[in-house]
């Protein structure tokens, strides 16, 4: 894994989003694998900013989501769906019909993680998939335990992810107790990987993701394995590494 420190989370987020935009302009039809969350708002604005300033064009670029919340309508505020259509897609030129979630909402859910792992191998395969962390060591939805095998699943929300995923609901009852995910295995046949970790509270499991070996109780060890993996991570992440 390679690793940029950046000073803070400003940074990160000029720094992630360079990279994304060298991305879709070496391959204007790339396809990103796209995170929700707190730390890739910042990269968010960034693009908008620079396709608003520079003209990066995502016409021809298609988009495949780590994950959605089962249960919520599509045009809840916090689905997903919703997430990236307001903070990233309505501000950019990509086509609706090249942004892909999967559907929490779906009748059959095992049906839709099938179908969403075919489409992601139709699209020829994700050429740069962003990803956050959670403070167990979560990857997408992938809690720890999740084998290092696993697919586009179903996953039962661990507390700790519903209790940290409550400030964006009206109360804890309201986060939906499960999600579909891509599995591990998913995240692992991309292309390049760039991780993005900022702030004190991701502090301790980004020393244990660079100082333990590979285990599949935190799973974001399992990136140790890929040959084109880039962390970013803020000196306030560094703070118990250094
Ligand atoms: C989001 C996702 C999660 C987050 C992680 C970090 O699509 O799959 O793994 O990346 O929970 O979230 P934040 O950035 O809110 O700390």
């Amino acid at each position: 894994m390679k690793l940029i420190a950046v000073k803070d989370y400003k940074q990160l987020s000029e720094k992630a989003a360079k990279l994304i935009i060298q991305k879709v302009n070496e391959k204007p039809d790339a396809v990103l694998g796209l995170a929700t969350g707190g730390t890739v708002v910042g990269i968010y604005e960034e693009l908008i900013r620079d396709h608003k300033e520079n003209a990066t064009s995502y016409k021809h670029t298609r988009s495949v989501n780590l994950d959605e919340y089962i249960g919520l309508a599509p045009y809840h505020e916090q689905s997903y769906f919703s997430y990236m259509n307001e903070l990233f897609f309505k501000e950019i030129d990509i086509q609706a019909q090249h942004t892909h979630l999967p559907n929490g909402q779906a009748h059959n859910v095992t049906e839709e993680c099938e179908r969403y792992e075919q489409l992601i191998k139709a699209l020829g395969g994700i050429d740069l998939q962003l990803l956050g962390i959670g403070e167990n060591g979560h990857i997408g939805f992938n809690e720890p335990g999740t084998s290092f095998h696993s697919l586009t699943h179903v996953v039962k929300l661990a507390q700790s992810t519903r209790e940290a995923n409550a400030r964006f609901f009206s109360s804890i009852d309201s986060v939906p107790t499960h999600a579909i995910t891509m599995g591990i295995a998913t995240i692992m046949s991309s292309r390049e990987i760039m991780l993005v970790v900022s702030g004190e509270k991701k502090a301790e499991i980004l020393c244990e993701l660079f100082t333990h070996g590979k285990t599949e109780s935190i799973p974001a060890t399992v990136l140790k394995d890929h040959l084109n993996v880039t962390v970013i991570a803020d000196e306030q992440a560094l703070s118990v590494l250094n």
